[in-house]
């Protein structure tokens, strides 16, 4: 059903209904569009402009609509434009000529941004209280290995050990903030356009200000023109979601890195791989590699919608039309990838034994003995000089650096005398490491605690903001 055509003498050729046509997509709007219509139908009655009898009977057409819509006895069709189109139609077939008293004050451009933002601030809270459960996941995971020792990196070479819980448990810090650009975000988007009309605001009696407040908005929109024409919190979402879809990419690195046969680290369980199709041996991390791959479409949406933002003239142009397909597929991506990744992290073991055996290799002690030339107030520029001398001494006679002598050590610098071999063990370099986020095991375990309290206090958080919008949605 078209929702205009006064002025024209003819119906669109086929080929602009199919370029205009956005109900593909935007079906996923259509509980919040009739969310955004009661409470547009409570400011009409209030005002009124509608009466209570006309304003019950399309009061009990919206609620019927909307159960129809979630039981999916109510479809859009071939001659639907959009949702709005769809569900005025379902309207104007339940009402007859009633059905399309909602337009009045309201226009398309408000409604299907108030729409989106309803949609966006839903999924969300969803996608927040996920990332929740993969933190939950990391953190289980480093505790679990809180006490293993393993090779820590820097440019993918040995650098200096670590315990593998805390390697772990980096992740979930990553996740913490974006939980909190989430919590801004929410802060932020939660504007209501509606009340904005075409993009100057409306000559009827309407309060925008307490139709924000009915669909959960702290305000409305300050500026009608802004109101029809802000995508920010669009492009918002999207940087947080490819943010999140890099940190996502990172654990599959690590994982896809960790479970080859060089390394041999990672065990990940059968039910997070996947087999091959003629070599029968093979078993894959591939939840890991789609993980890292789906960033890539994460960051192309974010692109995308950038540059459909970019010079856009003022109030509503069609363009903005284009701001949906990047946000649903983004928001579905991630609701895809992250319950993968939690469980491939929840059900990997690690070998203890191999990262144990590793950690000292690669002469990832040699900084033990510079700190503790450090110590014996030696300048760290010569105690480094010094260090990297029996680096050298070791690579050229095939040795491990507790195995020079006491003789070679005091030839390379009088100060480094036979009780610098008590630093250099792997347990000694990782209890030393004290600082607050530092590796050692007292220091892992106050980061762990620390990870747990924040984890629990963001679950709850979100889980009221859940909740409160949920009510909001069934009222
Ligand atoms: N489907 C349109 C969109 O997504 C709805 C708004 C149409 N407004 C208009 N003036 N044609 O943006």
């Amino acid at each position: 059903m078209a929702l205009w055509g006064g002025r024209f003498s003819d119906g669109p050729a086929d080929a602009v209904f199919a370029l205009s046509r956005s109900i593909d997509f935007d079906w996923r709007l259509a509980p919040y569009d009739l969310r955004s219509s009661l409470a547009h139908l409570e400011i009409l009655q209030a005002s009124g402009l509608l009466s209570s009898e006309i304003a019950k009977q399309i009061r009990a057409a919206l609620h019927q609509l909307s159960s129809e819509v979630a039981a999916g006895t109510f479809l859009p069709v071939a001659s639907d434009e959009d949702v709005h189109s769809a569900l005025e139609r379902g309207l104007t077939e339940k009402l007859g000529e009633i059905g399309g008293a909602l337009r009045a004050g309201r226009s398309r451009n408000d409604q299907v941004t108030t729409d989106l933002r309803l949609y966006a601030i839903d999924h969300m809270l969803e996608i927040a209280l996920k990332i929740v459960a993969l933190q939950t996941a990391l953190v289980a995971k480093g505790e679990e290995y809180s006490d293993a020792p393993a090779p820590g990196f820097t440019h993918l070479q040995h650098a200096q050990p670590v315990l593998f819980g805390h390697e772990i448990s980096k992740h979930a810090h990553a996740f913490a903030r974006d939980l909190d650009r989430i919590s801004d975000w929410l802060a932020r988007s939660s504007v209501s356009p509606l009340g904005s009309g075409a993009l100057s605001g409306s000559s009827l009696p309407l309060a925008p200000e307490k139709t924000a407040a009915v669909l959960g908005f702290t305000s409305s929109s300050a500026n009608s023109i802004d109101g029809v024409s802000d995508r920010d919190y669009v492009a918002e979402a999207l940087f947080i979601l490819a943010m999140v879809g890099s940190h996502l990419s990172r654990i599959g690195e690590e994982w896809c890195i960790w479970a080859t046969t060089e390394f041999g680290w990672a065990k990940v369980a059968d039910a997070y791989s996947t087999g091959s199709s003629i070599m029968p041996q093979k078993k894959n991390p591939d939840m890991a590699e789609l993980a890292r791959g789906k960033a890539g479409r994460l960051v192309g949406n974010l692109t995308s919608l950038l540059t459909t933002l970019k010079g856009l003239p003022f109030a509503y142009n069609r363009d903005l039309q284009e701001d949906k397909e990047p946000l649903f597929d983004s928001i579905e991506t991630i609701l895809l990838v992250l319950p993968a990744v939690t469980g491939m992290v929840a059900t990997t073991d690690f070998d203890r034994e191999k990262m144990a055996l590793a950690a000292p290799l690669g002469f990832s002690l040699a900084t033990e003995i510079a700190d503790y030339l450090v110590r014996s107030h030696i300048p760290f520029a010569q105690a480094h000089e010094a260090a990297g001398k029996c680096v050298a001494l070791c690579e050229s006679s095939g040795r491990q650096l507790h195995q020079l002598t006491d003789s070679e050590l005091a030839d390379i610098h009088p100060a480094l005398r036979p009780d610098l071999r008590e630093v250099l063990t792997v347990h000694g370099a990782l209890n030393s490491r004290t600082t607050v986020g530092g590796t050692s095991p007292q220091s892992l375990k106050a980061q762990i605690e620390g990870l747990k309290t924040l984890i629990s206090n963001d679950e709850k958080k979100f889980l009221d903001k859940q909740a409160a919008f949920s009510a909001m949605m069934g009222a």
